[in-house]
């Protein structure tokens, strides 16, 4: 059986190996996939030993993901993974270099538009967090036609430096769009950066970037008709400590999603409390791993079943 592994740490909670041994039971494709603990100072090096122990692939998690990206035996890069700078995918080639992917945006994206047919065209987001979360999702997002994006992040330097590498990635990278910027200052703060995208064919995308941050509210950046999808990409669901931010209005029928899975996090009660409908990130995860198994086998497997079990 060709031999893959998830690696992680902490890893012993991962859902990943149930998932992929459900798909390949659907597919009817012999393989092994296992949970293994990543040394927080040898990465590299256990990447390196699966490579020589004949794996096929690996999928990552926390906390190497952006560790992944700096690799010296890349042979590949997917454009995701190029956005992102992060990787939760290696596929190790017959010539000892190995291709990177990253399907977490994509697993975000078919969970909110497929699974829960939340289409996102037109509609103002509020993304909270500017983490690693944040950073793997957001050109698939923004590549999405939505109205208005707004980003907040309890510190403003973080979700500064999060968009100023967006734009230094869309300067040197084929993204799927480009971009142009103002940023506005109020006072000393860069607290309002507005970019306009335009796609490929120079056709424009109206939308509007902006970034509203440290004090954890939308006040001036709000959009009159309320944000239709609010996603929490900070780490409230794992670690606690969630305070609403001060300001904001779901639209009616918003979605709320936390991309945390297998919890009713102190987020989704309060989008609860908001009138909203919620969703949690066990969609995400079975939609990354199904692009993850599909790039290693080549068959895009039934996600429907599994997603229906909501992780129970
Ligand atoms: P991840 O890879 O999961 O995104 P991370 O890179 O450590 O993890 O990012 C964690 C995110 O959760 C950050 O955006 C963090 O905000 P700060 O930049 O202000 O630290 C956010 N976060 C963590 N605890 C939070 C809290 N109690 N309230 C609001 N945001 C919080």
């Amino acid at each position: 059986a060709k031999k893959f592994a998830v690696i992680g740490n902490p890893i012993a909670h991962s859902r990943s190996p149930m998932i992929h041994a459900q798909f390949a039971k659907d597919c009817g494709i012999e393989l092994t996939y296992e949970p293994v603990l990543g040394d927080l100072n040898g990465f590299a090096a256990c990447v390196d030993k699966l490579r020589e122990q004949g794996y096929v692939g690996a999928n990552l998690t926390l906390p190497f993901k952006r560790e992944a990206y700096l690799l010296d035996i890349i042979g590949y890069y997917s454009p995701e993974a190029r956005e992102a700078q992060a990787v939760n995918t290696l596929k190790f080639e017959e010539d000892g270099t190995v291709s990177v992917y990253n399907t977490d945006g994509i697993g975000l994206i078919r969970d909110i538009t497929q699974n829960l047919n939340c289409t996102l065209l037109g509609k103002n987001v509020l993304v909270m967090g500017a983490g690693g979360a944040v950073q793997g999702v957001l050109a698939l997002l923004c590549a999405e036609q939505l109205k208005r994006l707004t980003l907040i992040n309890r510190t403003k330097t973080k979700a500064i430096g999060l968009i100023e590498y967006m734009l230094a990635m869309a300067a040197t990278n084929p993204l799927p769009f480009h971009f142009s910027t103002s940023i506005i200052f109020t006072g000393d703060d860069p607290v309002n950066v507005t970019m306009q995208g335009r796609n490929l064919d120079g056709e424009r995308l109206n939308h509007l970037f902006e970034v509203a941050v440290s004090d954890w509210h939308v006040d001036q950046f709000h959009p009159s008709e309320g944000y239709d999808v609010v996603i929490n990409a900070t780490s409230t669901g794992l670690l606690g400590g969630f305070e609403p931010p001060v300001g904001v209005r779901f639209a009616p029928n918003a979605l709320a999603y936390d991309m945390v899975y297998g919890k009713q996090t102190a987020f989704l009660d309060w989008a609860i409390s908001q009138g909203a409908r919620t969703a949690d990130g066990w969609g995400m995860l079975v939609e990354q791993a199904a692009k993850s198994f599909e790039i290693w086998h080549g068959v895009k497997p039934d996600t429907r079943a599994l997603i229906a079990t909501k992780g129970q």
